[in-house]
């Protein structure tokens, strides 16, 4: 266990505060599917107790790649359905890797005309870097560790866990 039920519900409401004090009036936040979908679903929660109430759209974006590593191509699997240009975009994502995904999504909506683009991320792999892009908000930094749970997969499984585990590799 890296992160409990708890914690994580603290640093939520933590980071709806940070935005709601940052961002005044109209807000679409674009989910990223599939990971984001559960601290998407208690951000954005948390912003309407935070006195923030943002239209929500959805992108399903993969990077494809073996096993855990993600190998730097990223496409777009589905389209938002809302039209972003001139709106104030939240893009709300569950963990910055390389950040190849996150600058596709960034590039992607400036370049349908949003007018200003942020970025929130529950996890913050610094480690693996390697495109020039830096969240504008931050759950967790984490260390370059396997992580599932609260939306993470392994293989496409254990999204649904409350917290957030590091995977451990068995001995057979
Ligand atoms: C994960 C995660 C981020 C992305 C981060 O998505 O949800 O969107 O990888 O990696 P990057 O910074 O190296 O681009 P993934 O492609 O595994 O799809 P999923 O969200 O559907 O599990």
């Amino acid at each position: 266990m890296l992160f409990d039920a708890a914690e994580i519900a603290r640093r939520v409401d933590a980071l709806a505060g940070e935005i709601a004090r940052d961002i005044r009036g109209d807000l679409l936040a674009v989910v990223i599917l599939k990971g984001s979908f559960v601290f998407a679903a208690d951000l954005i929660r948390a912003l309407e107790r935070a006195g923030l109430s943002p239209q929500v759209d959805f992108i399903t974006l993969a990077s494809y790649g073996a096993g855990s590593e993600s190998a730097g191509r990223v496409s777009l699997v589905r389209d938002l359905s809302e039209d972003v240009r001139g709106r104030t975009v939240l893009i709300v994502d569950d963990i910055v890797d390389t950040g190849r995904t996150l600058k596709f999504a960034r590039e992607e909506l400036l370049g349908r005309g949003a007018a200003a683009v942020r970025t929130c991320l529950l996890l913050d792999k610094r480690a693996k870097r390697n495109v020039a892009i830096e969240p504008d908000y931050v759950g967790f930094a984490i260390e370059d560790r396997f992580v599932v749970g609260y939306g993470l997969d392994l293989a496409h499984r254990y999204r649904g866990l409350p917290y957030i585990g590091v995977v451990v590799p068995t001995t057979p």
